[in-house]
C-alpha cells in the first residue's frame, strides 16, 4: 500500500494510543501461564501481538478478543503441543520470549516468521536455552525457523551478551520452569516490563544493581490488567508536534517506565517544551498525560545506554534531528542492524531522498542540523517504525510525499495513519 502524506500547517488535539506492545506480549504469555482467566484492557491492537495470541492459541489457550483481551490461563504444565508451526509474523519478541516457554516444554515446536524476522538474530536465546537443557535447531544454526526440542531445564545464571529486553525475558520465562534459582545479570539496564510483570503474577523476583534473581516454579495468579499507551507509538506524535510550529498536542495514559522514558528526558534535554501530568501507575507500570508544543530543538549525541534505552525510538529521532540547531548523532547502536531492518540504512536511505545530509556510521549515524526535507518517494521497507519515523517527516517537507510500503505500521500500530489525520491541521 502507497501513503499520501501532505504537509501539515498544525498538529493539534488530544488523542489516546493503543496499548504497548512490550507489555502486551508479557501479559499475554504469562496470563497462558497463570491458573485461571486474565483479562487486558487495551490490548495492543498491533499485528505483532496478535502473533503472540495466535501462538498460544495453537498451543491450546484458550483467547476471547472481543472487546478486552481474555486468555484462559491453564498453570505451568497448561500447554499443549500444537498441530502445526508457530507462526511468529515479524515479531521478534514473540518469537524470543515464548521460546524461552517452549524450552521448557514436554514436546517439540517449530517457530517460522515472516521474512524480516527469518533474518534475525537468535543465537542470543539459543545459547542461554540449550545451557538450561533445551535443544535448539536453527537456520545456519542462529536465524528462523527455530526447532525447539523441550527438556526439563536447569536454572543457570546468565550475562547478557548483548543489551536485550527479549533475551533477558526469554530467559527469565524459561526460569520460571527450572527448579530453584535462575540469575540474569544485565551489563546495560533494558526496559523491565518482565521483572514487573512476573512480580504482579505472584513469582518470587529480586532485582537489586541490574541483577535479576527469579525463582522457578512459581503458581502464578491470574489478573485484571490494563495496558498503558505505547511511548514508542506516542514518539511518533511528540516529533511531529515538536517538528510542526504551531502545534500542540495531549497524548493520554501513556507509559512512562523510566527504562523507557528516557526519551522524554531527552527530548527536554533538547529544549522540548515537553509536560508530563496526572502520573499514576498501573500493575506496577507508571503512566501519565503527554503535553507537547513545538519547540525548537538544540540537538545532541546519543550513545551508551541511553543509546540502548532509545533504540526504537532512533528512527523518528533522526528525522527530528535534522531540523535541530546542533544536529543529532548516534554512536553505540550497532542493534539497529538487527531490527526489522537494518535501521542505520533504511533511516540514512529515505533522509538522502529527501535532500537531508547524514551520515551513516558502523553503529549509529550523524545528521547535521538546520536542514530542510523536500518532498520524495520514501518506502518503508517493510519496517513499522520507518514508515511512522518518516510519516512524521513528510510533515515538513515542501509538497506531498508518497511513502511505499506503508501497511507496515500496521505491525505495531494499525490506526496510524488515522491517528496521524486526526491531528493535523
Ligand atoms: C523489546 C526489546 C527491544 C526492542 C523491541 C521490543 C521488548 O529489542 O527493540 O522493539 O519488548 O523486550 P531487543 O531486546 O532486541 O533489544
Amino acid at each position: 500500500m502507497q501513503q499520501r502524506i501532505s504537509p501539515a500547517a498544525r498538529i493539534r488535539g488530544r488523542i489516546r494510543l493503543p496499548g504497548d506492545k512490550s507489555i502486551s506480549h508479557r501479559y499475554a504469555m504469562l496470563a497462558a501461564l497463570a491458573e485461571g482467566p486474565t483479562r487486558i484492557r487495551n490490548y495492543s491492537t498491533g499485528a505483532d501481538c496478535a502473533s503472540t495470541l495466535g501462538a498460544l492459541r495453537s498451543l491450546g489457550i484458550a483467547v476471547e478478543c472481543a472487546g478486552d483481551v481474555v486468555i484462559h490461563g491453564r498453570g505451568l504444565g497448561g500447554l499443549r503441543a500444537p498441530a502445526r508451526d508457530l507462526d511468529c509474523g515479524n515479531s521478534g519478541s514473540t518469537m524470543r520470549m515464548l521460546s524461552g516457554i517452549l524450552a521448557a516444554q514436554p514436546f517439540s515446536t517449530r517457530l517460522t516468521g515472516d521474512e524480516s524476522l527469518s533474518r534475525r538474530p537468535m543465537a542470543r536465546i539459543i545459547a542461554p536455552l540449550e545451557a538450561m537443557g533445551a535443544s535448539i535447531a536453527a537456520r545456519e544454526g542462529r536465524f528462523p525457523p527455530l526447532e525447539i526440542r523441550g527438556a526439563p531445564l536447569r536454572p543457570i545464571d546468565y550475562t547478557l551478551p548483548v543489551p536485550s529486553a527479549q533475551v533477558k525475558s526469554c530467559v527469565l520465562f524459561a526460569g520460571l520452569f527450572a527448579e530453584g534459582e535462575t540469575t540474569v545479570r544485565e551489563p546495560v539496564r533494558s526496559r523491565n516490563h518482565s521483572e514487573i510483570a512476573l512480580r504482579e503474577f505472584g513469582a518470587r523476583i529480586h532485582v537489586a544493581d541490574r541483577v535479576i534473581r527469579l525463582q522457578g516454579r512459581p503458581r502464578l495468579r491470574p489478573l485484571d490488567l490494563t495496558v498503558p499507551a505505547d511511548l514508542s507509538s506516542a514518539a511518533f506524535f511528540l516529533a511531529a508536534a515538536l517538528l510542526v510550529p504551531g502545534s500542540e498536542l495531549a497524548i493520554e495514559g501513556v507509559g512512562l517506565n523510566p527504562t523507557r522514558s528516557a526519551l522524554l528526558d531527552f527530548l527536554v534535554s533538547m529544549g522540548a517544551d515537553l509536560r508530563v501530568l496526572n502520573r499514576r501507575e498501573l500493575h506496577g507500570e507508571p503512566a501519565g498525560d503527554l503535553l507537547v508544543k513545538s519547540s525548537a530543538l538544540s540537538g545532541g549525541v546519543l550513545e551508551g545506554e541511553l543509546a540502548a534505552q532509545l533504540i526504537d525510538e532512533i528512527p523518528v529521532l533522526a528525522v527530528l534531528g535534522a531540523v535541530t540547531e546542533n544536529g543529532l548523532t548516534v554512536r553505540g547502536a550497532s542493534e539497529l542492524r538487527v531490527k526489522e531492518t537494518d535501521r542505520i540504512a533504511t533511516v540514512c536511505e529515505n533522509l538522502r531522498r529527501m535532500g537531508i545530509a547524514v551520515e551513516d556510521r558502523p553503529d549509529g549515524l550523524a545528521v547535521g542540523g538546520r536542514q530542510s526535507f523536500r518532498a520524495a518517494a520514501l518506502d518503508s521497507f517493510g519496517d513499522h517504525r520507518i514508515a511512522m519515523a518518516f510519516a512524521v517527516a513528510a510533515l515538513r517537507a515542501g509538497a506531498p510525499c508518497v511513502i511505499e510500503r506503508a501497511e507496515a505500521a500496521s505491525v505495531s500500530f494499525p490506526a496510524f495513519y488515522d491517528t496521524l489525520q486526526q491531528v493535523t491541521q
